[in-house]
């Protein structure tokens, strides 16, 4: 798909030492995205023909530099609240709301009301928006939210199918959306089902498109089927990539078995992700009773990750790269909690000292946009580079 040779483990911070370096001297904890490769990233996905749209799940990067790359690549933006909405309309100027996507959970009248009136594409994933307001949904044209029935993906706290998460409707309620959507004068143009987060076996998505399919079926104005995001990507730099071919394959499959309808994903993670590092400076190296602990200026509160599914991320010294690997340290942040950890074990070089820069890799994604002011810290500097 036209990923350059090594690009299946981007490390663009690994030429650019000296640059973050002084990056960070201007003050740490600080996010860096490099939107040439989150560019690389939308045009190796542009090349999966059988894809009709692309939607980029803003919750994982909503930085305004990321948004226009992703545009300007042919990109649409998935929006899941009215803030979202607000902030890509007035991030991306001349933004044509039929490449938005509106897909949210749980949301109040209004949310939708404000929706609707931009003329973005709306999903509703239960049977209450029709029927709690169905004069909003009077002539519109909605996608409908199904849940197949089983979740998938890195971290239970990120499986969105089945009966133990609140997304999309069950199969068994099916009817009784229908008569709801008739009754509110709403016509179902498109499924979606989004079941998960970080998911590498490429299967998962044709077994979603089937379901989808029937269902579609039992419909019949059904012309979109949205598969969702939830592409994975390797955080370990020893694991293998997400297999994009193989993701490739599936979808051309799918578009084979079912060609009267458009296909359409919402990746997040896998464009922004590894575009992204966050840089942080060493405050203090502690050995207590044999645990060695390397204290950085953020931890769990500038990145949620580790703290809330046990994720692991790469850390290095930026400042002393070429040094041999030291003594396992866990490295810590500041933050009055025990979870406020974002690696344990890690062999970062003996002479580690404050001031060091340590490098956070695979950040680019779920990141600052889940950084919070917990202990009254400050949230994170962020900045784009290109190249
Ligand atoms: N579409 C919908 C409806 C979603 O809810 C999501 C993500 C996506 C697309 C994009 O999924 P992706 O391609 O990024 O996997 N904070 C967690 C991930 C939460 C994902 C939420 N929904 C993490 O850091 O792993």
């Amino acid at each position: 798909l036209g990923l350059p040779e090594g690009s299946r483990r981007t490390r663009w911070w690994q030429g650019a030492r000296d640059a973050l370096v002084a990056v960070a001297g201007q003050g740490t904890p600080r996010y860096v995205y490099d939107v040439a490769t989150v560019r690389q990233r939308a045009r190796a996905l542009a090349g999966i023909a059988h894809v009709d749209r692309r939607f980029f799940a803003i919750k994982a990067n909503p930085h305004p530099a990321v948004l226009r790359a992703l545009v300007e690549e042919g990109s649409g933006l998935e929006c899941v609240s009215a803030g979202e909405l607000a902030h890509v309309f007035a991030t991306v100027p001349g933004l044509d709301p039929r490449r938005v996507l509106f897909t949210p959970s749980f949301a109040p009248r209004e949310e939708y009301a404000d929706a609707l009136a931009r003329g973005v594409h709306v999903t509703i994933d239960s049977v209450q928006p029709l029927r709690r307001w169905p004069e909003l949904f009077s002539g519109r044209d909605v996608l409908l939210r199904i849940d197949p029935g089983f979740g998938s993906g890195h971290h239970e706290k990120v499986r969105t199918g089945g009966k133990g998460a609140k997304f999309g409707l069950a199969l068994d309620a099916l009817p009784a959306l229908l008569d709801a959507a008739r009754d509110a004068g709403a016509r179902i143009v498109g499924l979606h089902a989004h079941i998960g987060s970080g998911i590498h076996d490429a299967a998962h998505w044709r077994e979603v498109h089937a379901v989808l399919a029937s269902v579609a079926a039992r419909i019949g104005t059904v012309a979109v089927l949205d598969v969702g995001g939830g592409l994975g990507i390797a955080y370990d730099p020893e694991a293998d990539a997400f297999d994009l071919d193989a993701y490739a394959r599936e979808l051309a499959e799918m578009k084979a078995a079912h060609p009267e309808y458009e296909l359409w994903i919402e990746p997040g993670r896998w464009l922004v992700a590894e575009a992204g590092v966050l840089l942080l400076s060493v405050t203090q190296v502690v050995e207590k009773q044999g645990v060695r602990r390397i204290g950085a200026d953020a931890g769990m509160n500038a990145l949620m990750r580790p703290a809330l599914y046990g994720a692991f991320h790469d850390i290095v010294n930026l400042s002393r790269l070429d040094a041999p690997p030291g003594p396992p340290a866990d490295v810590v942040g500041p933050i009055c909690e025990s979870g406020d950890v974002l690696g344990r074990r890690r062999r970062l070089p003996e002479a580690t000292a404050e001031g060091d820069v340590l490098l956070v890799a695979d950040a680019g994604a779920y990141g600052m946009v889940m950084a919070n002011t917990y202990n009254l810290r400050a949230l994170p500097a962020e900045e784009a580079i290109d190249g």
